[in-house]
């Protein structure tokens, strides 16, 4: 893959060009986060903070950027369009449920932590206090990592931010 697709500027543009969804469903097994070094060091401060259990739910896993740094914790990933990707790369179980399903509460199971990378920003505003009230019910933690500042969960639903860290411009929030 060109490195002019790897960057966050070629992937805005795929967006504006095919819509999120039509991206992921046709083009999505070429997609790679630019910003993956970033993510994995994120997720391993916050696990050596302590927070995310053993059971981890990988919400829009993709190919497995977060689970694939997590290789002693029991994760389970969520994606509609890569959850073959994320199957064959990880070997671990996934669900395909998209963000509308997940505020239809078709989410179940009970986790130590869900953890989001560089996808809650692409759920609906009409749809993320549902998606967020309902993950609330799955697990006592939620770690966002975003490439920007949005969405802030802080004060939706139950969700208390208590910890940020940002690293070359990509975020982690922690909630409670
Ligand atoms: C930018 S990628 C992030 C992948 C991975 N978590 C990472 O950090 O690189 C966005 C992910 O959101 C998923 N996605 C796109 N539309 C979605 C929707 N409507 N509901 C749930 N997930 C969706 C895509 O399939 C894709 O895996």
């Amino acid at each position: 893959m060109s490195s002019d697709t790897r960057s966050g500027n070629a992937v805005r543009g795929l967006y504006e060009q095919f819509g999120v969804d039509a991206y992921y469903e046709h083009h999505g097994g070429d997609y790679a986060n630019p910003h993956e070094r970033h993510v994995q060091s994120l997720v391993r401060q916050a696990d050596a903070l302590g927070v995310l259990g053993d059971r981890v739910l990988d919400l829009c896993c993709g190919s497995g950027e977060v689970t694939r740094c997590l290789p002693h914790r029991d994760c389970t990933g969520v994606d509609p369009y890569l959850g073959w990707l994320y199957s064959e790369r990880t070997g671990r179980p996934v669900f395909d449920w998209s963000f509308r399903d997940m505020a239809m509460d078709r989410l179940t199971g009970q986790y130590d932590s869900v953890i989001c990378s560089f996808a809650l920003h692409l759920c609906p505003m009409s749809l993320l206090p549902q998606v967020l009230w309902n993950l609330s019910r799955l697990s006592a933690t939620l770690v966002v990592l975003s490439p920007h500042k949005r969405p802030d969960c802080d004060g939706l639903a139950p969700w208390t931010c208590v910890h940020e860290a940002v690293e070359e411009r990509v975020r982690m929030r922690i909630y409670l």
